[in-house]
């Protein structure tokens, strides 16, 4: 089983190390534009597996996709991170470019890939990948609910005193400050987590989800890496072991939750198919209309996009 890292960049080579300490594929292929990178890196986390008691082997290659083929799952990450004042959607122009390219070469050489894009702005960028990947939109989609709802998960965990490991939520929307994190769809233990905090703390850690990256952005002067990186090891390992996980995931719509010919975050079924199936759960009217807000402005970018003669 192979899995491909396409940059080698915080993200892409925390998601490596993660994928390679919980041995969650046995061939584990690291690749950067910049010479050496990946190489070093890849080279620096195998030299761990003796202490840390794993054997998947790493690799690292300079851009040489002959090293991917037959990949099972390839994770893009490539393109330029966020600098404090940026947007994601400030990276548009720049990193559709790098994913349009990425993605054929990553096609040309693991046809049958399930392709994971972390590339900001994420909805877009999935957008990007699938028209040029030309694959079942099964098999392109985006990382962003598993690690919005790690940050809403997180917050309320530290709000509540209570393990993260029993909070369950979902999160549906684009990547973006319009995300909509779901209270009615959030529980602890079991138990509604509107019966365990007062609607205003809600409230509070609702906005701070949706500013989460950000956040991170202000303290470090570049975008988070830890928790993105994670989050895309936790759904290559539940398309490798065929997990069947309910994740929310960035995934191509055509009709559901009343949205067609957009990518944007919906809770799926996870398994070796990539996306098995979309879960359509009831929204009530107000979240419908965030979710509707949502998808405007990721129309909105992927206008910008489609006036930029990129794809
Ligand atoms: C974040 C970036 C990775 O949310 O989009 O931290």
């Amino acid at each position: 089983m192979k899995v491909t890292v396409v940059g080698a960049g915080n993200v892409g080579s925390t998601c490596a190390n993660v994928l390679a300490h919980n041995e969650i594929a046995n061939e584990i292929v690291l690749l950067d534009i910049k010479e050496g990178v990946a190489e070093g890196k890849a080279l620096d986390m195998w030299e761990t597996s003796p202490v840390n008691m794993y054997d998947s082997r790493i690799v690292g290659s300079t851009n040489d996709y002959s090293k991917t083929a037959g990949s099972e799952v390839v994770v893009i990450t490539s393109g330029i991170p966020r600098k404090p004042g940026m947007s994601r959607d400030d990276l548009i122009a720049t990193n559709a470019g790098i994913v349009k390219s990425v993605t054929e070469n990553v096609v040309k050489h693991s046809p049958d890939a399930k392709i994971i894009i972390v590339s900001n702005p994420l909805d877009v960028m999935c957008y990007t990948a699938y028209l040029s990947a030309k694959v079942d939109k099964s098999r392109v989609m985006g990382m962003a609910g598993v690690l919005d709802t790690a940050r809403y998960r997180s917050f309320l965990a530290m709000e509540l005193n209570v393990s993260p490991k029993d909070i369950q939520a979902l999160l549906m929307g684009g990547h973006g400050d319009t995300m909509v994190p779901l209270p009615r769809y959030t529980t602890v233990g079991g138990i509604p987590v509107t019966e365990l905090i007062d609607p205003a703390k809600l409230d509070e850690i609702i906005e701070r989800t949706k500013f989460g990256g950000g956040e991170i952005v202000k303290l470090l002067g570049t975008s988070a890496w830890y928790a993105p990186g994670a989050a895309a090891a936790q759904m290559v390992e539940a398309i490798v072991k065929d997990q069947k996980r309910v994740l929310p995931v960035c995934s191509w719509l055509e009709g559901e939750y009343g949205q067609n010919g957009i990518y944007l975050g919906v809770p799926v079924v996870l398994g070796k198919n990539g996306i098995e199936k979309i879960l359509e759960v009831k929204l009530n009217d107000a979240e419908q209309a965030l979710l509707d807000e949502s998808a405007a402005a990721v129309r909105n970018v992927m206008g910008v996009l489609d006036g930029m003669n990129v794809l």
